[in-house]
């Protein structure tokens, strides 16, 4: 090797958000699992307000093996990874959650068997046999991820014990072709993986137990819920279907119950029909506007008065993609009589109407 370079054989890639107490720890601990390997640790921050990627720069000025990439204004913890592992040359590549959760000293035995040349990825699972989940907060947050690990089978067709798990490692050549598949929205980057993978990798599963967090706090919350249904849908159409469409989609569909709860509520409060219904429209598209925005869009966020103009185009877009709607379901009622199939069409057609335009002219990047 020429003098003063350095391509290690494994790349460890920690995504982090607000995890700069845990950072010291989790270098150490890969130090000692990991004696005797040429490794290095990518840590990708998106910006948190903790200072975590200046702690982490601060330790590779000491040891070099340990770099950060800090991504300004865009969260998400799939594309971090996607980020890290394209930015290194190491033939292996792994992940691992910043927050001690991932046994360091499972990453050795998962190299083991990539080195032996069977396995293209190696997943660390909590629910093999000798694994435990037991670190997930809560018993609700166990039940939730047993069934979403049934959906995920079921959807994509992956048979593997714990397709959600955020720990893994894989060869660079078997990651790289899939790479522009996958979606850097969401939380589930190895489900995505094999999904995308179709059976095409060999797999091998390691077990091991899910401790308690170490400092700070899990960042799963409702919008990770969206994105994994989002995943599913994309995935079960062969890609056809973006995402956010799907997360944009399933918020319409909440829309509907907000709107139908405030005319009921404002009809009982003695207005008439068609003012309680004017206001449930716009009440129900407000909604709408604001669960996109943090959810849907939580990465292009608008705050302040950007907002509120924003909600006004929002319901412009809206109320173009209600006349498309009717003068879709209308033509289609005319011509083959079934309400359900003219109805169903055109709020088809309006979906996608507000979710293309306001994509583009609202949340654009
Ligand atoms: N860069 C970046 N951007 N990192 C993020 C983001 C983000 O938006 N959100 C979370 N992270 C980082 C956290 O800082 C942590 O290091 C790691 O990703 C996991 O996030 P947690 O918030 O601790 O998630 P969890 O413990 O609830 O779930 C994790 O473990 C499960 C079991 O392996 C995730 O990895 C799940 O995907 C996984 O199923
Ligand atoms: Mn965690």
């Amino acid at each position: 090797m020429k003098p003063g370079v350095r391509v290690p054989e494994l790349a460890i890639i920690a995504p982090t958000f607000n995890e700069a107490k845990n950072i010291a720890a989790l270098v150490q601990q890969i130090d000692q699992a990991l004696t005797g390997v040429d490794w290095e640790l990518i840590v990708v921050d998106d910006a948190s307000p903790d200072g975590t990627a200046k702690v982490a720069r601060d330790i590779g000025q000491r040891d070099p093996r340990v770099r950060c990439i800090l991504r300004l204004g865009r969260r998400g913890l799939a594309g971090a990874c996607i980020e890290g592992f394209l930015s290194s040359s190491a033939p292996v590549l792994a992940v691992i959650d910043a927050d001690l959760q991932h046994d360091a000293r499972v990453l050795g035995t998962m190299l083991q068997h990539i080195r032996a040349g069977d396995t293209d990825i190696a997943i660390a699972s909590r629910y093999a046999e000798g694994g435990s989940p037991e670190g997930l907060a809560s018993a609700s947050r166990q039940r939730a991820s047993q069934a979403s690990t049934i959906m995920a089978r079921l959807a994509t067709g992956v048979r593997v014990s714990d397709p959600m798990s955020g720990f893994f490692m894989i060869r660079r050549d078997a990651f790289e072709p899939l790479a522009p598949n996958l979606a850097v929205e969401g939380f589930k980057i190895l489900l995505d993986i094999l999904a995308s993978a179709r059976g095409s990798l060999r797999i091998k599963e390691v077990t091991y137990t899910f401790a308690a967090r170490n400092e700070g706090t899990s960042k799963f919350d409702l919008k990770n819920i969206l994105d994994f249904v989002g995943l599913l849908v994309s995935k079960m159409s062969g890609g056809r279907i973006p995402l956010r469409f799907a997360s944009f989609g399933l918020i319409g569909l909440s829309g509907v119950v907000v709107h139908l709860a405030a005319l009921k509520g404002l009809m009982a409060s003695g207005i008439g029909f068609t003012a309680a219904q004017t206001a449930a429209t716009v009440i129900a598209m407000t909604s709408n506007f604001l669960t996109n925005n943090v959810l849907t869009y939580r990465d292009r966020r608008m705050h302040g008065w950007r907002m509120v103009t924003g909600l006004l185009i929002f319901c412009v877009i809206c109320s173009v993609g209600a006349l498309s709607n009717i003068g879709v379901a209308s033509w289609l009622y005319g011509q083959s009589n079934i309400w359900w199939v003219a109805g169903l069409a055109g709020s088809a057609v309006s979906a996608v109407w507000n979710y293309a335009v306001s994509s583009r002219l609202l949340w654009r990047k």
